[in-house]
């Protein structure tokens, strides 16, 4: 693992039409660090998670990918040269992305699902895909539902094989967009679970969350945006108790009405 930021973002925008959805977010993000993204909604979490790995393409700055700058051939503000597909591919190959909403094909089991970013993207021999997707199963505890179609798993369950076809990928850095939000109540602590253990193994990760005690818990640094801007970031026990602008204490406000237990708000790994 190279020693420098897996991913920077200096200074990026991003409009939809007239709508200015990114107005200068500037984020470095070291091996083992695990960011999370927090703040009102509309405030362009997803949005800087999607340009992260070029899903969205943003217009100005620049995102460098372990020192590779991101989708265009030069630096600056528009006009400039989007790269080809194949060479954004090889830019981002690092980064491996779970979406709130599964986003498995029905139409293929479980193993399938996770074989096939490897088959297609990564034109890996069907073999070697196998083995890594079973790895990867049996990483979130999924291995006895391979032969399963999604949509006879739970929420938490398809959201766990999201996550192992992430990690099949040999990701250096995970993106995850709220990957509890989607689901019941009762099924959020098992990929939470998830998400923690690979926290204790050195995983790095961004992650967009609503779940402000985990973010307390398992961050090393946690990152708050409103209208596009990142307004304050720091180590969750500064953050939460110490929130300097008032548009952070009036977001954490419904949540932490009473003190927030910060006992264990160390990373894991740290
Ligand atoms: N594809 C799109 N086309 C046009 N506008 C978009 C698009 N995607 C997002 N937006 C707009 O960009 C802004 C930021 O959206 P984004 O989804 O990044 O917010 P968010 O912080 O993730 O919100 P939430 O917490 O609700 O998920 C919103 O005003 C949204 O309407
Ligand atoms: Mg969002």
């Amino acid at each position: 693992m190279s020693n420098g930021p897996i991913i920077e973002l200096r200074h990026v925008g991003k409009s939809f039409g007239a709508n200015r959805v990114l107005d200068g977010i500037s984020l470095t993000v070291n091996p083992g660090e695990i960011v999370t993204l927090i703040g009102p909604s509309g405030s362009g979490k997803t949005t800087a998670l999607r340009c992260m790995n070029f899903l969205e393409a943003y217009d100005e700055g620049e995102i460098m990918i372990k020192g590779q700058l991101l989708g265009y051939s030069g630096p600056g503000r528009e006009p400039r040269n989007r790269d080809s597909p194949a060479l954004i591919a090889e830019v981002r190959r690092p980064l491996a992305m779970v979406f709130q909403q599964f986003n498995l094909w029905p139409h293929m089991t479980v193993l399938e699902n996770v074989c096939a970013p490897l088959i297609l993207g990564k034109k890996m021999p069907r073999h070697e895909a196998r083995r890594k997707a079973g790895l990867a199963l049996a990483q979130v505890g999924m291995s006895d539902k391979a032969e399963s179609r999604p949509q006879r798993l739970s929420g938490g369950q398809q959201q766990r094989v999201g996550i192992a076809r992430a990690l099949a990928l040999g990701p250096e850095l995970l993106l995850l967009d709220e990957p509890t939000s989607a689901l019941d109540p009762e099924r959020v602590e098992e990929v939470l679970d998830v998400i923690k253990a690979l926290a204790v193994e050195g995983m790095t990760m961004v992650m967009v969350t609503h779940e402000m005690s985990f973010a307390a818990k398992i961050a090393s640094r946690v990152v708050f945006m409103a209208d596009g801007r990142i307004i304050e970031s720091g180590a969750p026990a500064t953050l939460f108790r110490q929130p300097q602008t008032e548009r952070l204490r009036s977001f954490l406000a419904p949540w932490f009405k009473r003190p927030l237990q910060l006992d264990d708000t160390e990373a894991p790994h740290a």
